[in-house]
């Protein structure tokens, strides 16, 4: 039972829609309107500028990590905190706040690795920047990131970390779906700050 109530609260703050209520509450804008109408980070900065897109990617990576500490700072449980937190993630990508219509999974997918694997949560950042400077792609640095994740955990020999990074990771290049054709049509917005 007490299991059943942890993985409906973290779907739950998985499903706290941040870009919609900053873009609506602070701005007036609906982000799904604009740019690549993903309910994310990224589209928040390219819509919102700098401020909103923090506030917007810190929260959905927040929601991942209070997620997976649910079980072990309010419940005492012994739930792995990887899959509790693939519920936030679940939550954040097919929010029942926002009509099933969230963002692509990468923030709060950090968020979770945050909480259960802080060394290879910064490792990965690190990763994801360097590629991000590299092709100004957030969209293909996101997906690289999640790959390079894949390799990172396969040194660790942790079973539910390899298992849950890889299918997070799958998830993820599925939801870049639209991305990936803008990439190979070269249409895909480049981050001009970098
Ligand atoms: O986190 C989502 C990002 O990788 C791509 O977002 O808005 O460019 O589709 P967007």
């Amino acid at each position: 039972m007490i299991e059943a109530i942890i993985f409906i609260l973290a779907y739950l703050l998985g499903s706290i829609p941040s870009g919609l209520i900053v873009g609506k509450l602070g701005y007036g804008i609906d982000i799904r309107e604009h740019g690549s109408g993903n309910l994310g980070g990224t589209n928040t900065f390219r819509t919102l500028g700098v401020k909103a897109g923090l506030i917007v990617t810190s929260a959905d990576i927040l929601k991942g990590t209070l997620a997976s500490a649910l079980p072990s700072l309010f419940f005492n449980s012994d739930l792995n905190s990887l899959l509790v937190g693939v519920f936030a993630v679940i939550g954040h990508t097919y929010p029942i706040f926002a009509k099933f219509k969230g963002g692509k999974a990468v923030a709060t997918s950090a968020g979770l690795l945050l909480f259960s694997a802080p060394v290879m949560f910064i490792t990965i950042l690190a990763f994801f920047f360097i590629v991000l400077y590299i092709t100004k792609y957030v969209s293909l640095s996101s997906m690289l990131a999640g790959v390079y994740g894949i390799i990172y955990s396969l040194f660790t020999k942790d079973i539910p970390l390899i298992i849950v990074i890889s299918l997070l990771t799958v998830f993820v290049i599925y939801r870049h779906r639209a991305n990936i054709k803008r990439i190979i049509n070269k249409t895909e917005p480049k981050v001009k700050w970098l």
